[in-house]
């Protein structure tokens, strides 16, 4: 017959610590991770847009007051100068992406497709876009107009 052995109070004692322990450390580890996902779905990781200079006019070709159209292979854009301060949009409707034609006796770009009006700030006025035109940033150097494009976007 064996004889059953009961551990000692102080053994007892160790087991129960190290069982705790690593319970402990078991409960930080998964709240930790589950704070880490909760923050990360907060506060997404967002690469930033590398941005490409594509050349896009000469600064002579934008008179003050004009808009000038120009078909670059990554999309069509209107480049224009207002006051001598130059701007870009694309001109590609946000409705459903024909491209808006300038009307400089109205001051305003008009969709042909389903008469989307657009101010010369590229805001929509009236019609079925949903939002203003795309702005574009750009640079001016040498005398060249160089629009921003993301360089996914850029036809190699
Ligand atoms: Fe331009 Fe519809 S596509 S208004």
């Amino acid at each position: 017959m064996e004889e059953c052995v009961q551990p000692s109070a102080e053994e007892r004692s160790r087991r129960e610590f190290l069982a705790n322990l690593i319970m402990g450390i078991g409960v930080t580890l998964g709240v930790g991770s589950l704070f880490m996902r909760f923050f990360q779905y907060l506060y997404p990781v967002v690469e930033p847009v590398k941005l490409v200079e594509v050349l896009a006019a000469k600064t002579s070709d934008i008179p003050s007051g004009a808009v000038h159209f120009v078909q670059l292979a990554e999309g069509p854009v209107m480049i224009q100068n207002v006051g001598g301060q130059l701007h870009a949009l694309s001109a590609i409707c946000t409705h459903m992406g024909c491209i808006v034609k300038w009307h400089p006796e109205l001051n305003e770009f008009i969709c042909p497709c389903h008469r989307g009006v657009y101010g010369i700030d590229g805001n929509n006025i009236s019609g079925p876009p949903p939002r203003p035109m795309g702005k574009l940033a750009i640079k001016v150097r040498d005398g060249n107009v160089y629009v921003m494009i993301p360089a996914q976007k850029v036809q190699t």
